[in-house]
């Protein structure tokens, strides 16, 4: 299949166009590069030995994304593009709002005018807020995020939904991944934050290799066995293939499905310091300080459904993550 992916030069769409290349699909980025680069297209034609198809454009721009899909007859999209700093949103909602609905709707209307019938959406399982059981499975409340970022997410959700009711030919998986982290295994590929990692696994690199002087562990008071936050981290490798599973599942007209993308384990932070030192023999300065405001205690999935509908299980463990998101970081200590 030809697939469009908009916002295909960052993180996890990146990881994915390699994927998808891998399996024999066509691809085809947008990205306005507003939080990648453009050196990113080259380390993905040189992973996969191929030219990549790639535009710079800020999807909002309905007009002109129209004309693009049209002349690369885009049979699907992964709609990636969008901003995800959860503070960022709170200091700055009408931006997340206008970036993340306006390039969702503007996504929708191309597909709706050309006829694309085939999407698959980055959600996350912020859109379920405080968990209303643990495990989380996808029956569970998505209606209570935290923060403008995860209501950007769930608002989302529910216009592709209402889309694919006034249009039932349309085929739509929701994708509610969970903590995705680690790096292609070439070493090419990974997670480039701007300024000061927001997530655990960038920053630990960062004061591993020297760039930061501690890891900062935000909070051991919480109701968990070592009394740090538990999470579900999954390999972005592992994550890739997971979106090449959810495209072959929409080849089966099956409507609009949601899938939580995680392992299935938890691991607490102090964990993810001891699986990192473990798996790189390498040394963190840390210490403990207070929470981190609007963090929940436990947050991990139940991967059955995906399992049994997808045929796709995480397979990538904690000490991967560590070591892959290491040499990453080795490999680009400037960053791309
Ligand atoms: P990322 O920032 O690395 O990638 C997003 C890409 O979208 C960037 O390349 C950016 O330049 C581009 N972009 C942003 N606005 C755009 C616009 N208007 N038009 C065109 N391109 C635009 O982020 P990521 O980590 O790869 O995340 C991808 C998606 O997955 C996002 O929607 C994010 O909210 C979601 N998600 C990420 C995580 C995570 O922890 N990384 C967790 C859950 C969900
Ligand atoms: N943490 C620290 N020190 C740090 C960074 C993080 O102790 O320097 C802790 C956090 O407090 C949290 C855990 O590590 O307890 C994981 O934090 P992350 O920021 O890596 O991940 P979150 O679970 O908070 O959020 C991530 C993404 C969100 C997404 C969510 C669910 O950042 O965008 O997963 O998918 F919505």
């Amino acid at each position: 299949m030809k697939i469009l992916l908009t916002g295909g030069a960052g993180y996890i769409g990146s990881h994915t166009a390699v994927e998808l290349i891998s399996e024999g699909h066509d691809v085809v980025i947008v990205d306005d590069f507003s939080n990648s680069k453009e050196v990113v297209i080259n380390r993905i034609s040189e992973i996969t030995g191929t030219q990549i198809s790639y535009h710079r454009l800020d999807i909002r721009d309905t007009e002109t994304l129209v004309g693009i899909c049209r002349d690369e007859a885009i049979e699907a999209a992964i709609h990636f593009a969008g901003l995800k700093a959860v503070g960022e949103s709170v200091e700055d909602p009408l931006r997340y709002y206008d970036v993340n609905l306006g390039s969702s709707v503007s996504l929708c209307k191309a597909m709706v005018s050309l006829n694309i019938r085939h999407l698959v959406f980055s959600s996350s399982a912020t859109v379920y807020g405080e968990p209303e059981r643990i495990p989380l499975d996808e029956e569970c409340r998505a209606s209570d995020a935290a923060n403008p970022y995860g209501r950007t997410k769930i608002i989302i959700e529910q216009i592709l939904k209402d889309m694919q009711l006034a249009n039932p030919d349309m085929n739509i998986a929701l994708l509610r991944y969970f903590n995705p982290a680690g790096a292609h295994l070439s070493g090419k590929l990974g997670e480039d934050p701007t300024g000061i990692p927001n997530n655990l696994v960038p920053f630990l690199t960062q004061v591993a290799i020297g760039k930061r002087s501690e890891l900062v562990i935000n909070g051991d008071d919480y109701p968990t066995p070592d009394g740090t936050c538990i999470r579900d981290y999954i390999h972005v490798q592992d994550l890739a293939r997971g979106h090449v599973a959810a495209l072959a599942k929409l080849r089966s007209d099956c409507g609009v499905v949601t899938y939580n993308l995680g392992t299935g384990q938890g691991q607490s932070v102090k964990e993810v310091v001891s699986a990192f030192e473990r798996s790189t023999n390498q040394h963190l300065n840390r210490r403990i300080g207070p929470r981190r405001p609007g963090d929940v205690p436990v947050s991990y999935t139940d991967p059955s459904l995906a399992e049994r509908e997808l045929n796709w299980k995480a397979t990538l463990t904690i000490e991967d993550i560590c070591r892959d998101a290491w040499h990453w970081q080795q490999e680009t200590p400037g960053g791309y």
